[in-house]
């Protein structure tokens, strides 16, 4: 059975979605399960192609013992075949990507992260690029809490399958 693959999406993929997908890889990597799931990232915009994670996304990320990695890429549409689902980290990330969906095929496959916390009661992952610290500091503690019950989520769907 081939990995189950999840698309974490934000607009500059420097800040939240490299976020979520390092949490994401740390949940598994604690769960045992690296084979089975893949995480990745991407970025709707094409501001920061190339970059490394923010420093102020990573200073926050290493408090709580992760380390951010990867490089930032765009969203393509390619993304919608290669993966399994596709979390926008807010409203307007949502709707850039399924702006690329003109058929409509892949509208169950994306979703928002947000749905998944069940300690915070926000519907998106707030943008932290123009203020400080503590905006970098929620976004960690969110995604702590949303990655948690992705990954809880996707255990139950997916080992019903067998595919974990
Ligand atoms: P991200 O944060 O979407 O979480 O990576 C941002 C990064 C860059 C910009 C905005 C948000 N920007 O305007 O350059």
């Amino acid at each position: 059975m081939s990995s189950y693959k999840l698309l974490f999406v934000c607009l500059g993929n420097i800040c939240r979605s490299p976020s979520a997908e390092n949490i994401m890889n740390h949940l598994v990597e604690q769960a045992g399960l690296s084979d089975s799931i893949i995480c990745d990232s991407a970025g709707t915009s094409s501001y920061h192609l190339g970059s490394p994670p923010d420093r102020r996304m990573a200073v926050a990320a290493k408090g709580r013992g992760i380390i951010l990695k990867g490089r930032a890429r765009q969203f393509q549409k390619s993304d919608f075949e290669e993966f399994d689902l596709i979390l926008a980290m807010d409203r307007e990330n949502y709707q850039d990507i399924l702006r690329l969906d003109s058929g409509m095929n892949y509208l169950d496959k994306v979703r928002l992260m947000c749905e998944f916390a069940s300690h915070h009661s926000e519907q998106e992952v707030p943008d932290p690029y123009y203020g400080g610290s503590e905006g970098f500091n929620r976004v960690i503690d969110l995604l702590l809490d949303a990655c948690d019950g992705l990954l809880q989520q996707v255990i139950k769907t997916e080992d019903l399958k067998g595919r974990l």
